[in-house]
């Protein structure tokens, strides 16, 4: 089969560690006999500086005329300074939203050899833990209606949140559907003791839950839910949250895990053709250091083979080398740092790319 897949490098880490997701992939094509092409396109600082916007009309066709999108990171201190509209990250939101990339599948799960690197107590995760946020990610807070104005202590900025009853019921379908493949534990965030939107989403979600009797649903304040994450983060299975809840949940999940350079993301709509990015952002600090931890963007790519291509056993492959690269020691320097010493000298971006490469196999 050919897979043709857009891939928008970005920014800072962005190149180095999506040229890993494209190393693996095409061993992987190797391996069991597929062809994937890249088409490489613009996004966010990058398209500034070369077309003068962050998100050119050319890149978005490109992403549609392809099968899937796989993303590295955007934004970057050079870029700071432009209005809110023309930042990098716009790019972002933008071509979720024109690809209608509602469902953001963000999993947070233990790896014990990275148990150490926890800055959770071991009583807390020695049953380890293993999470799916289901964050909406084309609605909300992110995409109301913005802007600036005069208020009773003079000028004033505002956003405003909104969710339809039909965007509520779509993000809560693909999160009872994930639930039902899993643990079936649903656990619905909101903030329904004081804003409209939650009450709605709430009410929704409750009858939902009554088409789904397999699945155990609560609901769960969101204060409370960043509270439960630290002091009992096995107590989750499937949470569904709204775009801004699930943005901030999702980073403290990823911390619990002992590195948002593990975390890995699927972002879907109604089609096969989704866009997956590592969760964190591209961190220009160590940009073009090969310095990067390339795993999250890795586990992206292994997240396409199963979402977009229905390739599972071609994604256990690729989930399967990382654990064993990770079993033997080997660690990127945001691995280390929390785990102790490292049981191996501390890999670069392009080594641990070759080690993972190594051990890339047939899963049994
Ligand atoms: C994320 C990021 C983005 C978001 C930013 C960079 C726009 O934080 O993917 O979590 O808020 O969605
Ligand atoms: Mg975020």
């Amino acid at each position: 089969m050919v897979y043709r897949i857009a891939v928008l490098k970005g920014d800072g880490i962005g190149p180095e560690i999506v040229d890993s997701a494209l190393a693996v992939l095409h061993r992987i094509g190797e391996i069991y006999g597929h062809t994937f092409l890249f088409l490489e396109c613009a996004i966010g600082g990058e398209a500034i500086d070369t077309v003068g916007v962050p998100l050119p009309q050319e890149t978005v066709d490109c992403c549609l005329k392809s099968d899937s999108v796989l993303l590295g990171a955007v934004g970057g201190p050079k870029w700071d300074s432009l209005a809110g509209d023309q930042r990098p990250e716009k790019a972002l939101l933008g071509i979720r939203a024109a690809l209608g990339l509602y469902t953001n599948l963000r999993p947070a799960k233990l790896f014990p050899a990275l148990r150490g690197a926890s800055p959770l107590r071991e009583d807390l995760i020695n049953a380890g833990f293993d999470i799916l946020i289901v964050r909406e990610l084309t609605g909300g807070i992110y995409f109301g209606d913005r802007g600036y104005r005069t208020g009773k202590y003079g000028e004033e900025a505002f956003d405003t949140e909104a969710y339809s009853v039909t965007e509520i019921e779509r993000i809560g379908r693909a999160a009872f559907e994930a639930a039902m493949k899993r643990s079936r534990r649903l656990t619905s965030v909101d903030k329904a003791n004081v804003l409209e939107t939650s009450r709605l989403w709430r009410k929704t979600m409750h009858r939902l839950a009554a088409e789904y009797p397999e699945v155990t649903y609560s609901d769960m304040f969101v204060d409370n839910a960043a509270m439960q994450l630290v002091r009992n983060p096995k107590q989750f299975d499937v949470i569904v949250t709204s775009n801004m809840f699930g943005d901030i949940l999702s980073d403290e999940a990823s911390q619990i895990t002992g590195s948002i350079g593990m975390l890995a993301s699927a972002s879907l709509g109604g089609t096969t053709r989704g866009m997956y990015e590592p969760i964190h952002g591209s961190a220009p600090d160590i940009a073009g250091q090969n310095k990067a931890n390339p795993i999250a963007t890795v586990l992206s790519a292994a997240m396409m083979l199963r979402y977009s291509f229905g390739l599972g056993a071609e994604a256990d492959c690729i989930e399967q080398a990382v654990d064993r690269v990770l079993e033997q020691g080997w660690r990127t320097a945001d691995l280390a740092v929390n785990g102790g010493a490292p049981a191996q000298p501390i890999l670069g971006c392009t080594e641990m790319t070759e080690k993972i490469l190594k051990e890339l196999s047939p899963a049994q």
